[in-house]
């Protein structure tokens, strides 16, 4: 008789958006006048960038004639992006990483809850709490957490690094040294960040005590202020420590399309042994690659009318996220993020659990945002909503959370 993976068993409930999803659907169902405004999850709504269209026409035109079809793409990626990205997202930048640090894929979420294979089971991980579930549930999976107490909802083998309004939402140091910390940064929920020089401790910590950063720049396009770093690989040292995760979802809208990336310099080392190659063997072995036409969208991000038609897309979801940030605080809540990310990590009113606001939202207001708590404990009394949507709902949205 053939066992289970009872790794799976242990996991509680179901993946957040997925019970935000059924949630929102029975409320639906059982009042279909209601025009709901969507602001749970991070997707996005703009339509692709013209110039990213134009590229895709291209691409499915070369895929239909014989001499320019292709089939499988190379185990990296094509050369033509990873060149692209390793100029404009890396050199410009002043990090010295080269394309074939750079192995393209169908996204940051797969990479993300993926790339914990590479490591022992026995592996401490640390992640900052509320944290992207997708990092803590595949290492349940993988059986790298211990066992779930409901009460605290925490894991008995991982390490949480509660981010707070008390601590500015800066993760601490933790008491117990990690293997593997997870940073995602700007903060997917929080909306906050880490300045570079908060950042270059975390490497210098990481070096000196062998972890090694998972490091998810997803929301890097949303930076605005000049002393937050754009990849890891801008403060020193990161090359002997860290893992960088990209995706194309959040600065092109590719969410549907599929595409990110996943830098792993060839100096990282575990002894002797080469992380590069090990993600290489792995890709391999396990992928086959983004399609072509995706990649041929992926470069036109970087043209110089993909990035004109990209940094407007930035610029409207940022307007939203400030309409949503100066609303609330005129409403009285108490608001963080917003400035260096689309999200905007709220306090609940009246000492509300977060999923009280959640219900509460969605019945009076019928506005979906994400219950703090689905992203960890210290969640808990908080709420996020995104910048994604369209501004006129966005500005509705508004105006009926301050007429509650
Ligand atoms: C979110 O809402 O947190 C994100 O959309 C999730 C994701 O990018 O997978």
């Amino acid at each position: 008789m053939y066992q289970i993976n009872e790794n799976y068993q242990k996991l509680p409930g179901s993946y957040l958006f997925s019970t935000i999803g059924k949630k929102v659907a029975a409320f639906q169902e059982e009042n279909p006048d209601k025009d709901i405004i969507r602001l749970g999850i991070g997707d996005v709504t703009q339509p692709i960038a013209p110039a990213i269209i134009e590229a895709m026409h291209k691409a499915v035109d070369e895929m239909g004639d014989a001499a320019t079809f292709r089939g499988y793409a190379p185990d990296l990626g094509y050369e033509f992006l990873r060149s692209a990205i390793a100029e404009n997202d890396y050199k410009a930048r002043g990090c010295d990483i080269s394309a074939d640090e750079i192995f393209v894929s169908d996204g940051a979420k797969s990479d993300s809850g993926n790339i914990q294979e590479i490591f022992a089971v026995t592996n401490r991980i640390a992640v900052c709490d509320p944290v992207y579930p997708v990092y803590v549930d595949s290492n349940v999976m993988a059986g790298r957490t211990g066992t779930y107490d409901p009460k605290t909802e925490t894991w008995s083998d991982v390490i949480y690094m509660p981010c707070t309004a008390e601590n500015h939402f800066v993760p601490e140091f933790p008491k117990e040294v990690p293997d593997m910390i997870y940073l995602c940064l700007p903060n997917n929920p929080t909306g906050t960040t880490l300045t570079k020089d908060q950042l270059q401790l975390w490497v210098d910590y990481a070096n000196k005590n062998g972890a090694v950063i998972i490091y998810d720049a997803a929301y890097e396009a949303y930076i605005s202020e000049d002393n937050v770093a754009h990849s890891i690989y801008e403060c020193e040292g990161a090359k002997t420590c860290a893992i960088e995760l990209r995706s194309f979802s959040k600065n092109a809208g590719f969410t549907g399309v599929r595409l990110g990336f996943t830098v792993v310099p060839k100096e990282l080392k575990c002894g002797e042994v080469s992380l590069h190659s090990m993600w290489a063997r792995r890709h391999g072995t396990k992928f086959n690659g983004a399609p072509y036409i995706v990649q041929r969208a992926g470069e036109a991000v970087y043209s110089p009318a993909g990035k004109e038609q990209l940094a407007k897309q930035v610029a409207y979801y940022m307007n939203n996220a400030r309409t949503i940030k100066e609303g609330l605080k005129d409403a009285g809540f108490d608001v963080y993020g917003g400035v260096n990310a689309p999200y905007i990590w709220l306090k609940t009113p009246d000492k509300m659990t977060s999923w009280e606001f959640f219900d509460y939202l969605l019945e009076k207001a019928n506005v979906v945002g994400t219950p703090g708590s689905g992203f960890g404990p210290s969640g808990e009394g908080y709420f996020r909503l995104t910048a994604f949507g369209n501004y006129e709902n966005t500005v509705k949205a508004l105006e009926r959370i301050k007429a509650l």
